[in-house]
């Protein structure tokens, strides 16, 4: 995690590092800080907390240098205090971190033992004592960065700037995403091209084991061994304009609304409306000899899959297998040759999905992946990239990224049962057609926001809360669950309604909200029998529903009524009031809904 930047400037460079951070503060906002070459010597600014307090620092306490570095950090190595905030630097070397230097503990130890002193808990510190000490030992920056690469295990991605040298900073990228941007007489660094975007739009993405030695005039890029080798120059579609929230208070709350028409962009890239069949590009296997799918992912993406499953399995009849990537690459599966294997990510740089890809790829899984970031290492390591035109998401709780996701595989869902004739011509319309309706339907729900207004008063009392769902509305449970205790704080969990009985009816009791999560569909009825049980102990049903009022049988503390949709599409359209619910509850307890506590967008560690 962590967001890194770096700017050989014309000019002093401060505001522009601070620009990009800003830019990249959806990897984490625990402390920022800022290094320059001042007059030959390393200065640094650093403050606790969001960026805002590091750009109130630097107006008493300003740099002039026109050579820095800077970062926005997600803590992982020590709390979130001003001491551990990057740059780390001695008096030779200032350093910016993204990742984790997993053998940092032998480092530390070899080191005092060699009389370097530690300031911090980071891991990242080991990292400037170990080029510092091959300064001292007379290597040259670049031979001392060369020499500390060597001996570093683990995830990163670093930016390196050294006393005495205005126009050298060095980067180098292992599992941690790093791209260079190219500038008139100017060179950029930056945790990824939308970072760089007020500067340049032309950028060389690192690759695995890359690092590079940058001067304003350009850069000289070796791989792992030492090679000199030549990274493709490409223009970045990353846009200036993503930092505007519109009218809008939160970045959250365009980003629901822009649903309808992020949603019939991403359909339209997979469907023939007009038709009324799928247009799915080539996966490179072919589709009707897909005998198993495996699926993984993390956060919200993983609900996504999830509700994926629950579509291939019942339209196209193949077994899907997923997991959580953290369990998933560990747990080793095997995976019989042939395979399709699907991951879902917004940034596809997660760490955990992308270690899984790699995991299924070297078992000889055909790979497609479901992302967001066209440009990201999940994309670039994949046979096949199926993209979800979302746009930049920039609130950290993910909500048009993942009804996109769903958007995607719903249309392979479909693909895949046409390739194996499990559906079809006249029933694939008819899925199409049900899809095609979803914009429509969320624009109906998204004119009714004071219901949820009125509902966080309530919600916003409660300790516990708990979401019921059953078939593909079980992941929006899990999903629904998630979002509340992402943005608001409130203890959520969801479960299958028919689980309830199993454990969770242990906590209803008149104080326990349950959001029902329960479309007219095949499954209605079975959902209505255990929301009779939370009746009869008194919770406070919140009934997300299509249904008639007449038709429920027990006295509901809130109906939300949703529009009639095709059973098939309801997880696009329900998806809408549980992030609804979730973004007035946070905004009523006045939480700081685009970047909640404790949590980054993009997480690039394990
Ligand atoms: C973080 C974010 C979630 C996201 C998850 C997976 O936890 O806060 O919103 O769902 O990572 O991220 P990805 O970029 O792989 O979808």
């Amino acid at each position: 995690m962590c967001g890194i930047v770096g700017i050989l400037g014309t000019k002093a460079v401060a505001t522009d590092l601070v620009d990009a951070l800003r830019r990249l503060e959806y990897r984490g906002y625990d402390s920022a800080g800022i290094a320059t070459v001042e007059n030959g010597h390393l200065e640094r600014r650093r403050a606790e907390g969001k960026l805002r307090n590091l750009e109130t620092r630097l107006l008493t306490e300003p740099l002039t240098g026109r050579t820095g570095i800077g970062h926005t950090r997600w803590a992982t190595h020590g709390r979130p205090v001003e001491r551990n905030a990057h740059p780390h630097m001695s008096d030779r070397v200032s350093v910016v971190h993204n990742g984790i230097i997993e053998n940092y503990r032998d480092l530390k130890a070899e080191l005092t033992a060699r009389g370097h002193t530690f300031e911090t808990d980071t891991d990242t510190e080991a990292v400037v004592h170990l080029v510092t000490d091959g300064m001292q030992q007379g290597l040259g920056p670049i031979e001392a960065v060369r020499a500390a690469l060597g001996r570093l295990e683990g995830a990163f991605a670093l930016g390196i700037i050294f006393a005495g040298h205005d126009d050298l900073m060095i980067a180098a990228r292992q599992g941690s995403p790093l791209a260079l941007g190219h500038g008139t007489g100017e060179m950029y660094l930056g945790s990824d091209a939308i970072a760089l975007a007020p500067f340049t739009d032309t950028i060389t993405y690192l690759e695995e084991g890359d690092w590079a030695v940058l001067r304003r005039t350009g850069a000289e890029i070796y791989d792992r061994a030492g090679a000199r080798v030549e990274r493709p120059l490409v223009k970045a579609v990353a846009s200036a304009l993503l930092v505007d929230k519109g009218n809008h208070r939160h970045f959250m709350a365009k980003e629901i609304h822009e649903q309808p028409e992020v949603i019939s962009h991403t359909l339209a890239n997979y469907l023939d409306m007009a038709a009324g069949t799928v247009n799915f590009p080539p996966l490179g296997i072919d589709l009707a000899s897909v005998s198993r799918v495996t699926i993984s992912a993390c956060g919200t993406a993983y609900y996504a899959g999830l509700v994926g499953k629950y579509w291939i399995e019942r339209i196209a009849r193949i077994p899907v297998e997923i997991d959580t990537a953290s369990e998933f690459r560990y747990r080793e599966p095997p995976l019989s040759p042939g395979g399709l294997s699907l991951f879902v990510s917004q940034s596809g740089e997660t760490a955990d999905t992308l270690a899984t890809l790699r995991y299924c790829k070297a078992n000889g899984q055909r790979i497609a992946s479901i992302v967001n970031v066209r440009t990201s290492t999940i994309a670039r390591e994949s046979h096949a990239v199926l993209p979800t035109l979302a746009g930049p998401e920039i609130g950290v709780a993910s909500t048009k990224a993942f009804t996109c996701q769903l958007s995607v595989l719903a249309c392979l869902a479909i693909a895949l049962g046409r390739a194996r004739g499990t559906i079809d011509a006249a029933q694939e319309a008819e899925l199409v057609k049900a899809l095609t309706e979803i914009p429509r339907l969320i624009s109906t729900v998204l004119r009714n926001e004071d219901e949820y207004e009125k509902l966080a008063h309530e919600l916003s009392k409660a300790r516990d809360v708990l979401y019921l769902g059953r078939g593909t509305s079980y992941p929006l449970a899990l999903e629904g669950a998630l979002k509340l205790k992402e943005i608001s704080y409130i203890h959520a969990e969801g479960y299958g309604a028919g689980e309830l009985k199993h454990g969770p009816i242990a906590l209803i009791d008149e104080n326990v909200p349950v959001v029902v999560i329960a479309p007219e569909d095949e499954l209605f009825e079975k959902t209505m029998s255990n929301m009779q049980e939370v009746a009869a102990r008194g919770g406070q049903i919140i009934l997300v529903s299509d249904a008639e009022s007449s038709k429920v049988g027990c006295r509901l503390a809130t109906h939300i009524r949703v529009p009639k949709a095709h059973p098939f599409a309801t997880p696009l359209l329900y998806a809408v009031p549980i992030q609804l619910i979730a973004y007035h509850t946070a905004v009523f307890m006045g939480t700081d809904v685009d970047q909640p506590r404790n949590l980054a967008k993009s997480v690039t560690v394990e």
